[in-house]
C-alpha cells in the first residue's frame, strides 16, 4: 500500500531523534526536509499539476479536501479511498515513497506545499501550475501551530504560549516567517495563475469560496454536488472524517490527544490566548512588518 511506504519511509520514529530544526535558504524547517533538498529543488512539476500552497495551519487540509472533492465531481467515497496525506501528497517531504506515489497518482495530480515562494522548485514557474493560495489571520495560524507544535511529534519543543508566540513574530518557526510568507506569495500572484483566498472568507461564506475554486478550474458543477462539497468539507464533517482528521498517521508521530489535528476550525480563536499586553505587542509589529506591502488583510486583526 502506498500509505505504508510512505509511513515506513518517512513517518518512522527515527525522524524523532532530530526534531531540531535546521535552516535553508534562511528558513527554519525539518530536518529530515533540509537533508533531502536536492531532491526537492528538483521537484518535477507537470503542466496540469494544481499546487496548493499555505504557510502551515492556514486550512490546507480544507482547501485539499475541497479541492479532491472538486477533482471527484463530489464522489465521497472517492474522496474516502485514502488519507489526505496520501491523496495530495506534501511536495517537500520528498522521500522515495512519496516520489512512487506521484508517480503513480491519477493525473491531474494535486500537490501540496508550504513553501515561501522563493524556496518553490522553479519547475512550478516553468510549467506555469495553477496554485491555490490560502492565508489565514495570523494570530490565529500562531494559536494553531502552538497546539500542532505540541500534537505533532516533528516539533521542538514550543515552550509556553508566550515564548511560542515570540518565536512565532520572530520567524523562528517552521516555515519562517509568516509575514514573509503571505507577502511573497501575494506579490506572485500579479505574474502567475494564483488563486489568492483567506480561510476567513471560507469560513464567512464557504459556497461562495467553493464556487470561487471552481470558476478558477474551469469547471462547472451541479448546485446540489456544489452542495454535497459543502457539506462533505464543513468542519464537523471533516473532524470525523478519518481519511481527512490525521487520525490515519501513526500515533507516535501525532498524538490527537495532547490536541487534536481538528482542533476548533474557528476565526478569533486567538482572543482566548492573546493577553492585552501580546496583543498590543503583535499590532505593532504587524503593522511593522506588513509596512508598504499591498497584502489586502481581510482578516481582523
Ligand atoms: P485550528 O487549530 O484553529 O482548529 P492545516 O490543515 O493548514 O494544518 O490547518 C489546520 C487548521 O485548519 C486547524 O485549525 C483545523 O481545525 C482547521 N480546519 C481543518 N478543516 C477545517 C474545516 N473544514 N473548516 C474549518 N477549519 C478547518
Amino acid at each position: 500500500r502506498i500509505q505504508k511506504s510512505i509511513q515506513m519511509e518517512f513517518y518512522h520514529p527515527h525522524i524523532l531523534e532530530t526534531n531540531e530544526l535546521d535552516v535553508i535558504h534562511e528558513i527554519p524547517l525539518y530536518r529530515p526536509f533540509v537533508e533531502k533538498w536536492a531532491q526537492v529543488e528538483s521537484f518535477q512539476a507537470r503542466p496540469d499539476d494544481l499546487l496548493i500552497s499555505t504557510y502551515p495551519k492556514s486550512g490546507t487540509t480544507w482547501i485539499s479536501e475541497i479541492v479532491d472533492m472538486i477533482y471527484n465531481d463530489g464522489d465521497e467515497e472517492k474522496c474516502k479511498r485514502d488519507a489526505i496525506f496520501n491523496r495530495v501528497p506534501f511536495m517537500e517531504m520528498s522521500c522515495p515513497g512519496l516520489r512512487k506515489q506521484l508517480a503513480v497518482m491519477p493525473l491531474p495530480r494535486l500537490v501540496k506545499t508550504h513553501l515561501p515562494v522563493q524556496l518553490l522548485p522553479v519547475s512550478f514557474w516553468e510549467q506555469d501550475c495553477k496554485m491555490i493560495y490560502l492565508a489565514r489571520n495570523a494570530k490565529d495560524v500562531a494559536v494553531s501551530y502552538y497546539h500542532f507544535y505540541q500534537m505533532a511529534k516533528i516539533h521542538p519543543d514550543p515552550g509556553t504560549w508566550d515564548e511560542f508566540l515570540g518565536k512565532f513574530m520572530a520567524g523562528k518557526v517552521a516555515y519562517g516567517s509568516w509575514y514573509d510568507h503571505v507577502k511573497g506569495w501575494w506579490e506572485k500572484k500579479k505574474a502567475y495563475r494564483i488563486l489568492y483566498m483567506f480561510y476567513e472568507d471560507m469560513k464567512k461564506d464557504p459556497k461562495r469560496e467553493i464556487e470561487k475554486v471552481l470558476q478558477f478550474l474551469g469547471k462547472d458543477l451541479k448546485e446540489e454536488v456544489v452542495n454535497k462539497i459543502l457539506h462533505h468539507t464543513s468542519f464537523q464533517e471533516m473532524k470525523k472524517n478519518r481519511t481527512a482528521n490525521y487520525e490515519m498517521m501513526p500515533a507516535w508521530a501525532m498524538d490527537h490527544s495532547v490536541s487534536p489535528f481538528m482542533r476548533k476550525g474557528m476565526s478569533g480563536d486567538w482572543k482566548n490566548y492573546f493577553t492585552v499586553a501580546q496583543n498590543e505587542i503583535f499590532d505593532a509589529h504587524y503593522k511593522e512588518q506588513m509596512k508598504g506591502s499591498t497584502f489586502r488583510c481581510q482578516m481582523e486583526i
